[in-house]
């Protein structure tokens, strides 16, 4: 009987890009997704952008949009880069949705109902210049303890001390300055301390649904029987906020993640509304007999294993069959960093031409089902994409193929072989162990074992010799055999690899096989006994475009004063704008002829208080020099090797540390901060800009 599987991945948040840390958990699950339809299962794969909260609120406020507008805008750029790692949902939403509105309105009311809802008043920061309550990460000032400026309301990233915001020394608002004040409000609790929440929870967190060290991670946090270790979970924010308002209390709102998980169920509701689609009951009713499952990062457990199924579970809802949690991602063994240009985007990493495949191969090979973390060594992922996905699995097929098209018109011939059962029988428990492997996400085993075979079929490749055997007319007959057998070996492991490269295996499938679809999982087991010429399917990496993706990612614009400071943040809130200028004409704008500009080189010059010296490469055969008011807010280093705008046809100026030959652009406004222009990357030096 095929099962009846959901899967989701988290809901990534609305107002930031998915970067390849992300991608570490689609990746994982849209495999796990692609193996269990291969069996012939039916499964579904869900998600959608997180798109409630004060950050994003505050985004679009920033942005002069409204946040509707915002998670709009993101939600196309998220899809995009889903796409082109191949990450197939079957429906992508939005947490904005009707559907989710009313299944934590549904939620809540069955909470509720049950005694399971508590309203209490919460003292809290309040900003009086924006009229909000603040959440403390939008809370900064002076460590208690160690009396570091600027420290978030909640920790001290220097001296790693806890506390609540209202132990700040000299607290103030990040988003206006302004010093907060303290106030009442009511707050709607959850209540994760009622017997039945933490009895229901012992029970669920041991009962196979979490890996073992997730389990003991919760024993940690539900503590010894009795001793009920759980507080309540604060579900409300009050206006203004982005998100659904709680029915019957004017001005409250679901904090964000009370809605978040609930935004599976949603999209799962929409994906039912469509011609064909699942009944929604079939999957969340209590009792349900099909499988539901998470996967997740570690960070994120406490709300999936804790507040998640005690919420479902108290309002009808069934479960969770498993949470798959996984680790982070590094990058050269070291946190993702903006300045080391290693927190890479999808879209950045896309934008090089690298293939997605690559990416998704290099992942699969290091994924093993525990919650540690995983590195991408990008020397190692160049040297191992290049060895064995090109080196030794695409070579199967290049090196036999030809023969099999020159000398036999394609056709493949088994007979002869004395021992095809025991292929045959050798094929089917490969594909029985590959299958479990999958199963269990030990996809860096999967990898082991298919290269292992490809490692045999390379060797078998070259004892048999098969270019000395079409030499020999008299060999005719064993160069078909051998080459046959070869490449149907390369037709079982492509069909094992599919889950993982679901385009290459197509491509497999069809254009070298003549198949009419994709492969399934029982190809892997069936002769074929044709080919078609063998297409090329796939280019090395070239180790430059992983530098050029590094640069690419580098943010150089850190400004010398703290980004954070009470005067930049009231600075970013500014909404008044100098008056527009007088209107010029097209001709009038052409005359100035603005170019992209790559900084080879900044430094500062002795006595000058407010200038740097640039060197600007426009792509003329001599950089030019220019000097720059921006001192105040640039680090000469961190400007070096990024691009921007010059005016290029601006009268050399004679100044008196020098000629400038030309001019920066940079934005600024009636507050301190001013800020150089960037060219979207791909610009290159010389660009003219109009
Ligand atoms: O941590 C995050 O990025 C959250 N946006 C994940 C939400 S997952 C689910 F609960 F919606
Ligand atoms: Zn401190």
């Amino acid at each position: 009987m095929p099962r009846k599987i959901l899967v989701t991945s988290a809901l990534p948040y609305a107002n930031g890009s998915i970067h390849l840390g992300h991608l570490v958990e689609y990746i994982q699950t849209d495999i796990w997704v692609r193996f269990q339809k291969m069996m012939g299962n039916t499964c579904y794969y869900v998600c959608a952008d997180d798109t409630h909260g004060t950050p994003i609120m505050l985004r679009a406020e920033k942005e002069g949009i409204a946040p509707e507008q915002l998670i709009d805008r993101v939600w196309y750029e998220h899809k995009a880069d889903f796409d082109g790692f191949h990450v197939e949902f079957d429906h992508y939403g939005s947490t904005n949705s009707a559907e989710t509105k009313e299944y934590s309105q549904e939620i809540y009311r069955k909470l509720k109902a049950a005694g399971l809802i508590e309203v209490r008043s919460v003292e809290q920061f309040y900003d009086p210049v924006k009229n909000m309550f603040l959440p403390d990460r939008f809370i900064k000032g002076e460590c208690p303890k160690c009396h570091a400026k600027d420290q978030y309301g909640d920790n001290c990233e220097a001296c790693g001390t806890t506390y609540s915001p209202t132990e700040l020394i000299n607290p103030y608002s990040v988003v206006s300055g302004a010093e907060p004040e303290r106030r009442n409000s009511d707050h709607y609790f959850f209540k994760l301390s009622a017997d039945t929440c933490q009895q229901f929870l012992r029970e669920w967190t041991r009962s196979g649904t979490l890996q073992a060290e997730a389990a003991n991670k919760m024993q940690e946090w539900l503590g010894a029987v009795g001793e009920n270790k759980l507080n309540d979970w604060d579900i409300s924010r009050d206006a203004p906020y982005f998100g659904f308002e709680i029915p019957d209390a004017p001005g409250k709102y679901f904090y964000v993640w009370l809605d978040a998980p609930v935004g599976y169920m949603g999209s799962f509701a929409r994906l039912c509304k469509s011609a064909a689609g699942p009944n929604f009951d079939d999957y969340w009713k209590q009792g349900s007999d099909t499988e539901l499952y998470h996967f997740i990062g570690k960070d994120i457990l406490y709300f999936h294993a804790l507040f998640w199924p005690a919420m479902l579970q108290h309002a009808g809802f069934r479960t969770p069959s498993k949470l798959f949690a996984h680790g982070f991602l590094t990058v050269n063994g070291e946190k993702m960093s903006k300045s080391r240009g290693t927190f890479i985007t999808a879209e950045s990493y896309l934008k090089q031409g690298l293939n997605p495949e690559y990416l998704r191969y290099y992942y699969a090979a290091k994924i093993n089902g525990t919650m540690q973390d995983l590195d991408l060594n990008l020397d190692d992922f160049v040297a191992k994409v290049n060895s064995d996905l090109i080196g030794k699995y695409v070579n199967i097929a290049s090196r036999a193929a030809g023969f099999i098209t020159e000398h036999f018109n394609g056709e493949l011939k088994y007979s002869g072989f004395d021992d095809l059962t025991e292929f045959k029988a050798f094929d089917a428990n490969l594909s029985d162990e590959v299958a479990k492997l999958y199963e269990a996400r030990e996809y860096s085993q999967v990898i082991r074992r298919i290269m292992e075979r490809a490692d045999q079929l390379n060797e078998t490749f070259n004892d048999v010799k098969p270019w000395l055997l079409a030499k020999d007319p008299s060999k005719r007959n064993e160069l078909q055999q051998c080459c046959s057998l070869i490449l149907h070996e390369f037709k079982v492991i492509s069909v094992l690899l599919a889950p993982i490269l679901p385009v290459l295996s197509e491509q497999v499938a069809k254009c070298l096989f003549g198949l009419p679809e994709k492969f399934i999982w029982s190809d892997a087991t069936s002769l074929t006994t044709k080919i078609n010429p063998y297409q090329h399917l796939m280019t090395r990496i070239d180790p430059k475009l992983i530098e050029t993706m590094i640069e690419a990612n580098k943010q150089i614009s850190e400004p010398a004063t703290d980004s954070h400071s009470p005067a930049r943040h009231a600075e970013a809130q500014q909404d008044a704008i100098a008056p527009i200028g007088d209107t010029i004409s097209i001709d009038d704008f052409s005359k100035v002829d603005l170019r992209v500009a790559k900084i080879v080189n900044a430094e500062h010059i002795e006595g000058a208080e407010k200038l740097l010296k640039l060197t600007l490469d426009i792509g003329e055969a001599q950089p030019r020099t220019v000097f720059a008011g921006i001192k105040s807010v640039y680090v000469p280093e961190k400007l070096i090797g990024r691009m921007t705008v010059m005016v290029a046809n601006l009268a050399p100026r004679k100044m008196k540390f020098g000629l400038s030959e030309g001019m920066v652009l940079a934005a600024s406004g009636d507050a301190p901060g001013l800020f150089i222009l960037s060219p979207d990357d791909g610009a290159q030096p010389g660009m003219r800009i109009k």
